[in-house]
């Protein structure tokens, strides 16, 4: 058996996989949640996913006692940026992927490196979701911090500090550092040096699968956990999300709606966007990579809007109200930019709006157009992957949007072609444990592990494609106009 560990935004998830793919136990921890000080900025204390973790361990191990867990993978919210002085003390809370407060050190690095050679460098261009962004703001707000940061990590890998006193990350996770040679799957010596960024407090790097550490003995007191349990690598969320998805081959597409939304392709070679609107990274599996767009507020839009304007009543609720609300919510429209946007505008100072409101709309199409504008954002990079070529022969859906049946139809008609459902609905967690597995030799390689395990539970095919066709024309022509009015 292969434990899967998730250390996500709103809490730690813990799975516990076998050989054939049945989750055997699942268990997750809420996260005290993100503290945001000025608007724009997002932060958490690593300490609060290490309590989270293991509580979640605890939780699976006792539903799965008396069996032996053979290996642990970790997957995790990408990007944060946890920083520990010599002696492995957090400085800091972590700045985590959605704090928007660091565009000036990307245009800062825009006019250190260029554009169009970071592109070059690390295949993306500078956003203020990315690692590096984020330690230059505290080197240029906190320098008396900066000065004490003997080591650099994202999420998930402080957790495995945590486990095995071990600083490693894998190259899917590295690849959203923006300090990463994609193309190389090595760190980026040149981008460090440019930036000011001394190379030795970046940890080990290492595939997905590969063991990079055991399970020490203070790791086995605070887990229960045996110490000396090998552990992978892992990925951050959308690599491991992937992996538990069998998205591996050219062609084979996730559209997965969690707090953000992502399309993810899988490529055999890094493709890169001369204008930076997709992440293009490694990939969890050696030798490949991915493509992806990200919605910064996807169900975070839902969740905004039911927390809000809901009063009080639940998702079962508000999407029983939407589904009486004809595809196109007559004539209703949201644009999710809760927290800036990236694909395909990579505009931070991007807004949300509703559109098009009449006195005859109801809560139920509030509901509806929220549901719609995301799959919409989520459709901006379909046409992009169309823009540069990158097949999509079949689309898998994951997380939140995948669990409720009005989102999965809405899906299905917005990108115009079937959608499949999976069986397992663990996420990054699974992916994570697939990960763990393949490490051990369960699998020969994580694409035999996803055929040993993945399967399709249902298609659903487009029944309105046409009306929302129409209504994603009509989308497109909002943030535009919307620029107009909020500034450039
Ligand atoms: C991916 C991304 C999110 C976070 C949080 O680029 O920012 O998926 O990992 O889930």
């Amino acid at each position: 058996m292969f434990l899967g560990i998730d250390v996500g935004t709103g809490g730690t998830r813990a799975v516990v996989v076998d050989r054939n793919g049945r989750v055997l136990a699942s268990r997750a921890s809420e996260h005290a949640g993100i503290h945001s000080e000025h608007i724009g900025w997002a932060e958490q204390e690593p300490e609060d996913w290490w309590r989270a973790a293991k509580e979640a361990i605890a939780g699976v191990l006792a539903e799965t006692a008396g069996s032996t867990i053979e290996a642990v993978g970790l997957t995790g919210q990408m990007h944060g940026c946890v920083m520990l002085d010599a002696d492995g003390k957090v400085l800091r809370p972590a700045l985590i992927w959605c704090d928007q407060r660091t565009q000036p050190e990307c245009d800062w690095l825009n006019e250190k490196i260029g554009f169009e050679r970071l592109i070059e460098l690390t295949c993306n261009p500078a956003l203020p979701n990315f690692t590096l962004t984020k330690l230059l703001w505290v080197r240029e707000h906190q320098p008396e911090i900066f000065a004490k940061i003997a080591h650099v990590m994202c999420p998930k890998d402080y957790v495995r500090y945590r486990m095995t006193g071990e600083f490693a990350m894998d190259m899917q996770e590295a690849s959203g550092t923006l300090l990463l040679d994609v193309t190389g799957r090595r760190w980026s010596a040149e981008v460090a040096e440019l930036a000011g960024i001394p190379m030795s407090w970046l940890p080990r790097l290492f595939e997905g699968p590969e063991i990079c550490a055991r399970i020490n003995s203070e790791g086995a007191k605070a887990t229960g956990l045996a110490a000396g349990t090998p552990v992978a690598a892992g990925a951050g969320d959308q690599g491991a999300g992937a992996v538990g998805m069998g998205i591996l081959a050219p062609g084979s597409v996730s559209a997965t709606i969690g707090t953000s939304g992502v399309v993810f392709a899988a490529t055999d070679t890094p493709t890169k966007d001369r204008l930076g609107r997709l992440h293009t990274f490694c990939h969890a599996a050696p030798g490949i990579w991915h493509v992806m767009g990200v919605t910064n507020g996807a169900g975070l839009s839902l969740r905004y809007f039911r927390d809000t304007f809901g009063a009080g009543a639940s998702y079962e609720e508000l999407t029983a109200e939407a589904s009486k609300v004809p595809a196109g919510s007559d004539g209703l429209m949201w644009v999710p930019y809760l927290f800036g946007e990236r694909t395909p505008h990579l505009d931070a100072k991007a807004r949300a709006a509703f559109v098009g409101i009449t006195a005859s709309h109801t809560r139920g199409h509030f509901v509806r157009a929220v549901m719609e504008g995301v799959a919409y954002s989520l459709k901006d990079t379909f046409t992009l992957f169309e823009e540069l070529g990158i097949p999509v022969k079949s689309i898998r859906l994951g997380g939140g949007g995948a669990r409720g049946k009005l989102w999965r139809e809405i899906q299905a008609d917005v990108y115009g072609q079937p959608v499949e459902l999976l069986e397992a609905e663990e996420g990054g967690a699974f992916g994570a444990a697939l990960l763990a597995g393949t490490g051990v030799g369960a699998w020969a390689s994580v694409e035999a592990a996803c055929a040993a395990t993945v399967r399709v539970a249902e298609v659903i095919s487009p029944s309105h494609a046409a009306v929302m066709a129409a209504g994603y024309g009509e989308y497109r022509r909002i943030y535009p106009a919307l620029k107009t009015i909020q500034g450039a």
